[in-house]
């Protein structure tokens, strides 16, 4: 049996594993970053309130709002933030953790020999290191899901879900996910898991959104692999870090946020045009713009809960009111077509 969301239970099967998740997941690399530990405290409760259990978040976030004048931040913020906020409710059992490792934590370090150790990676040494901390942090004694933030080239696939899978097999984590893998890379690591009989990832995380420049690589490769092979699909930045939330409008002044500065190179005509085909379709069809952005995605067979982010409940009241609309047909085969990307090849796959 598998769930699909539905308007009284929003919620879907994490690929074919047995994690049933809002279909919605809360990201947190704002948390620590443009959002205060008291903003935190109240998205999160927004969220915990209609029922969303599954909160997204990493070891380094946000270690780069360090750059920005503030004080040195080696990441772990929002970890230690969700754990304050974990224990403060008492709901840790409701809720599924999704954090992430692979991201450098601070310096790298030297033994007796002078030999360097980075604090980074997808080596075994790392991994189980990078894992208690985030326990730590997270004040847990398990992880729900443990993903991979982007691959380690220096490190083959098999030592890593090694390390992963005696993570499980101690009790530490529940299931695997990857994030920034391509196809082939998943497939892959699906291959060495059962040849070596290791635990799989169970989801993949990508980028996925109208504006996203390698939209082709989920529609044409990820996408259809995760449909046929059980992989659930958790893709993050669903409203192109908020240019697809109806703020940014072209020829006129960029909104005031840390993310406005970042997004500049996302303000191209191109982009615009499909904006401004996202505003309209949104009004014909009584959304808000990050609603239909969110449902656009919501309706490929690939995707099982999108990632947002919100700075405050509203921005996230805004997004979670895409479960309660729907997106016509004819709406999101305007959006697909506003936002194709050329296709190398006609074929039957596709
Ligand atoms: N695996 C990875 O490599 C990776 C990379 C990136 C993100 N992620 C995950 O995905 C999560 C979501 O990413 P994201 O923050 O880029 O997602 P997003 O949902 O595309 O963008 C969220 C941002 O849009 C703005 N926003 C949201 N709702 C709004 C509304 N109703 N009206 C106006 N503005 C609104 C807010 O920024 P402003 O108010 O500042 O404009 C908010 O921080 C992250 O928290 C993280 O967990 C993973």
């Amino acid at each position: 049996m598998s769930f699909s969301p539905s308007d009284t239970f929003p919620y879907v099967q994490l690929g074919r594993s047995g994690l049933v998740v809002y279909a919605l997941g809360l990201g947190t690399m704002q948390f620590g970053w443009s959002v205060d530990e008291r903003g935190a405290f109240e998205v999160l409760d927004a969220y915990d309130e209609v029922g969303g259990n599954l909160i997204d978040t990493a070891d380094v976030y946000s270690a780069w709002s360090a750059n920005e004048g503030g004080p040195p931040n080696a990441g772990g913020v929002s970890e230690e933030i969700i754990g304050r906020w974990l224990a403060a409710r008492g709901n840790r059992d409701r809720m599924i953790i999704a954090t992430k490792v692979r991201a450098a934590m601070g310096e790298s370090f030297s033994d007796h020999r002078g030999t360097r150790y980075q604090r980074e990676g997808l080596g075994r040494r790392w991994i189980m290191r990078a894992c208690e901390d985030s326990l730590r942090r997270l004040g847990v004694d398990h992880i729900d899901l443990y993903q991979v933030h982007w691959i380690d080239p220096l490190v083959p696939i098999a030592e890593t879900l090694g390390a992963l899978t005696d993570l499980v097999r101690q009790g530490k984590v529940r299931y695997l996910g990857c994030s920034n893998f391509t196809a082939w890379r998943l497939m892959e690591a699906l291959w060495v898991s059962d040849r070596r009989q290791l635990e799989s990832f169970v989801s993949v995380q990508p980028e996925y959104h109208l504006l996203d420049p390698v939209r082709s690589f989920v529609e044409l490769e990820l996408g259809p692999m995760c449909v046929e092979h059980g992989i659930g699909m958790i893709p993050y930045s669903p409203l192109a870090a908020g240019v697809l939330t109806g703020k940014y409008r072209r020829d006129e002044p960029q909104p005031a946020s840390v993310r406005a500065e970042l997004n500049a190179d996302r303000l191209s005509d191109r982009n615009w045009d499909i904006v401004e085909t996202l505003l309209a379709v949104a009004a014909d069809d009584g959304l808000t713009p990050a609603q239909a952005a969110i449902n656009w995605q919501r309706s490929k067979p690939w995707v099982s809960a999108p990632l947002v982010g919100a700075n405050r409940p509203e921005q996230l009241a805004d997004s979670l009111g895409a479960l309660e609309h729907r997106l016509s047909t004819e709406a999101i085969a305007r959006l697909d077509e506003a936002s194709d990307f050329p296709r190398s090849r006609p074929s039957q796959e596709i």
